[in-house]
């Protein structure tokens, strides 16, 4: 049994509590916008957010997370329309996109630790989120798109 918020919703899970969380959350919660790729903490596909910071949810057990707050892509704006999700489309990163709900998720932490970031930042912040079909140049000015769009408007990514 856990207990935990889910895009500010509060829920409780009947399984054992070291089942994966990326499970719990796809299978149990039902959101499926967050990918499974190695299962290994080894690609970024799973990431999400567990008190606001990036957490492999693949390799992360649902009770570590009792009591967290954890946040999915389905939340991180309401109505879909982060600036980090507005740069994706206009530059139309994403290919397959199977990678990409846990690139945005793992950016969205970037933005908030370095509002301007550097090419090598985030080379830096990025390197554990892997894309098969290296998207990773659109990537990196769709997030320097939303850093720009966050210090126009005064808001936190
Ligand atoms: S599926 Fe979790 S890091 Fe690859
Ligand atoms: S867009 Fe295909 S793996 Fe990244």
């Amino acid at each position: 049994m856990a207990t935990f918020q889910i895009n500010g919703r509060a829920v409780t899970v009947d399984v054992d509590s070291d089942t994966p969380l990326l499970w719990v959350i796809r299978d149990d919660v039902g959101l499926t916008g967050t990918k499974f790729g190695c299962g290994i903490g080894m690609c970024g596909a799973c990431t999400v957010h567990v008190g606001g910071r990036p957490t492999r949810s693949c390799i992360t057990p649902v009770g570590s997370v009792d009591g967290a707050e954890v946040t999915t892509i389905e939340g991180l704006d309401p109505a879909g329309r982060h600036p980090l999700q507005k740069a994706w489309v206009d530059l139309q990163v994403p290919q397959c996109g199977y990678c990409q709900s846990g690139q945005i998720m793992q950016a969205a932490v970037l933005l908030k630790d370095f509002p301007e970031p550097t090419d090598q930042d985030i080379d830096a912040v990025m390197a554990g989120n892997l894309c098969r079909c290296m998207t990773y140049v659109r990537i990196r000015e769709a997030i320097k798109q939303a850093a720009a769009e966050l210090k126009e408007t005064g808001a936190h990514g």
